[in-house]
């Protein structure tokens, strides 16, 4: 009995001491430091991380935008603004993206540029919002799992600011045709338009990292 004992430990040190990891290898050596790190804070509170830095990121995004809107078509006009609803471009986010390695992107059932088409699970939060805003009932900012690495954090988009409707209103009455002629020059698949004040415009979709997350942890 005793000797199986031994035989048995040698053979899990020898398979221990066989584990692929490459000596030296610095990609596995910080996948594992990170892994320790992780296990040290609790879910809840990684979550709770992705919930503050979701929020500051979509407003910081959220008010840059619609200072930017105002000012460049309170200066130059509608038709100058119109490429300026890409917050993306924006040096500020920028900067509160880079803090958490962040992708931010805006989806919506009814875009404007295809590349906002919301992916599976953007799709069923989506709904949810939807669902949310034809029925009265409160839509709050929403953080879930989505892999072993990444949170996601999303927040409804409502068309609460009447310069939005410039650009994302009626058509003839709220848009002009001419600037309706543009939009659709560079949008050809243009659906997002019709809408107005109060209506749920679309959502908020940031990627997390939860390392960073961490890193970032007070
Ligand atoms: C001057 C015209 C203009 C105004 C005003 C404007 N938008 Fe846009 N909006 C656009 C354009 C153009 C796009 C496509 C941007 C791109 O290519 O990323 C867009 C895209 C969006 C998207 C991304 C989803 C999609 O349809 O592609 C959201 C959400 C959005 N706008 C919300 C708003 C809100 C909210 C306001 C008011 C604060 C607003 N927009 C005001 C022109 C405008």
């Amino acid at each position: 009995m005793k000797h199986n004992i031994t035989i048995f430990s040698t053979l899990l040190i020898l398979q221990i001491s066989c584990s692929p990891k490459p000596i030296g290898d610095q990609e596995a050596i910080k996948e594992e430091i990170e892994n320790r790190e992780i296990k040290r804070v609790t879910k809840a509170e990684i979550l709770g991380a992705a919930s503050k830095a979701g929020d500051q990121i979509a407003k910081v995004a959220q008010s840059s935008l619609a200072s930017v809107l105002v000012e460049k078509i309170q200066s130059e006009g509608v038709s100058a603004a119109i490429q300026h609803c890409n917050v993306m471009a924006f040096p500020l986010v920028d900067s509160v993206a880079t803090i958490y390695d962040a992708e931010i992107r805006r989806v919506s059932t009814r875009m404007r540029n295809t590349e906002d088409k919301p992916d599976e699970i953007e799709s069923e939060i989506l709904d949810a919002y939807e669902y949310a805003s034809e029925n009265n009932l409160p839509m709050e900012p929403n953080v879930q799992e989505i892999s072993d690495r990444v949170i996601l954090y999303t927040k409804p988009i409502l068309l609460s600011n009447p310069v939005c409707l410039n650009c994302h209103g009626n058509i003839g009455t709220d848009i002009t045709p001419e600037n309706h002629n543009q939009i659709n020059s560079l949008y050809p698949d243009d659906s997002a338009t019709g809408y107005k004040i109060g209506d749920l415009r679309g959502m908020w979709s940031i990627r997390l990292l939860k390392k960073n997350l961490i890193q970032n942890m007070d």
